[in-house]
């Protein structure tokens, strides 16, 4: 018998048998791998004679031809038997309640960080961002609030190290410095972002969001101040008619500065913002002090403008009949099933602008 025949009746009688997947890709590899049976006789065509050769190779490439397809019919047959098996295994008790399906909403704070700056975007302002842990030049001596200044006190600010170079920044400001620091001027934007006291009761959390705004350039004055907060608020709140009052105040880095109350009243025992005559402050603002502007080198013989930092948490409770700013930060699930917001629901002054 030829080696041909021998190597043919040997397999087939071999596949016969009942074969794992494992033995089944041995035989491919034991005939066709690199040193393979069938691959060693193809080497040996060239030794054989001229007279033969013709009928060795066809030979040889029916027989590979055979038994390549049987091979691979085998392992066919035998994936599917898997298949079926595992299928009569496995059973699906379609009597099992399904799990419940739960939707994320969206945080009030995110909500009115969204609002605050598609709002703010219409009239040209964009978004900046700094860090949460910030250096005391940045939040405290670039903005003139120079070493044993009682600002420093009044901030209770939590600090990192023991020269109190590093600390939590207390509030969005020093997002003004950073800002002017990398770039030219003019500017016009806005800061949102986590600030940090160390105070804690209703209506004060150690962690609380401002956002600040700043706008630079030649010949801004607080009329235009005015004009930004008025329509910022009147926009925010959904109303036609704002009341609201500058009142004299004091930061090291703004001159003049003042602090912003609008006009509510109660009634029905909800809190309707714009009218009576109850007075509410939200926010502090001024034009930017020239030593702010000297210490990022800018002008300020060319250039000037306003700053303005508004409590984000506190804007978000009037709007949307919160009294508990700590319930913002406990993660109650209910509480934020109840107050957040519908990821689809697109809210009315809702511009398109996400953060
Ligand atoms: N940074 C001030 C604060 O946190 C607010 C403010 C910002 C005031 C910008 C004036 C100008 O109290």
């Amino acid at each position: 018998m030829s080696d041909l025949k021998k190597i043919r009746d040997e397999f087939i009688s071999k596949l016969k048998g009942k074969l794992t997947l494992a033995e089944l890709n041995q035989i491919k590899s034991d005939l066709f791998g690199k040193n393979g049976l069938v691959s060693s006789q193809f080497k040996k065509i060239g030794t054989i004679d001229a007279s033969e050769r013709k009928k060795f190779a066809s030979d040889l490439n029916i027989i590979k031809d055979e038994l390549h397809d049987l091979i691979i019919l085998k392992i066919n047959e035998i994936e599917k038997a898997n298949i079926n098996e595992k299928l009569e295994k496995e059973k699906i008790d379609v009597t099992l309640p399904e799990r419940s399906f739960v939707r994320g909403k969206i945080h009030p704070v995110s909500q009115t960080i969204d609002e605050i700056s598609s709002i703010f975007s219409e009239i040209g302002f964009s978004v900046e961002e700094g860090p949460d842990v910030e250096n005391e030049y940045n939040n405290f001596t670039a903005l003139n609030t120079p070493d044993n200044h009682p600002a420093r006190d009044m901030h209770d600010t939590f600090y990192l190290d023991e020269k109190k170079k590093r600390l939590l920044r207390t509030h969005t400001s020093p997002v003004q410095i950073r800002t002017m620091l990398k770039d030219k001027p003019p500017f016009k934007i806005i800061a949102p972002g986590r600030t940090y006291r160390s105070d804690s009761d209703q209506t004060h959390s150690p962690m609380f969001h401002q956002v600040e705004g700043l706008h630079i350039d030649k010949n801004i004055n607080m009329g235009h101040l005015k004009g930004c907060l008025n329509y910022f608020i009147k926009e925010f709140f959904e109303v036609k008619k704002i009341k609201m009052r500058f009142r004299p105040s004091h930061f090291p880095f703004t001159e003049p500065s003042a602090e912003v109350d609008i006009g509510y009243e109660i009634k029905d025992g909800k809190i309707i913002i714009g009218e009576g005559d109850q007075w509410l402050e939200i926010l502090g603002c001024g034009m930017v002090h020239p030593n702010v502007l000297k210490n990022v080198k800018v002008d300020p013989a060319k250039f000037q403008g306003y700053a303005f930092g508004i409590g984000i948490d506190r804007l978000a409770m009037l709007k949307y009949g919160i009294n508990d700013l700590r319930a913002f930060f406990d993660c109650d699930y209910r509480w934020l099933n109840h107050f957040g917001f519908d990821p689809l629901d697109v809210p009315t002054n809702y511009r398109g602008l996400s953060r």
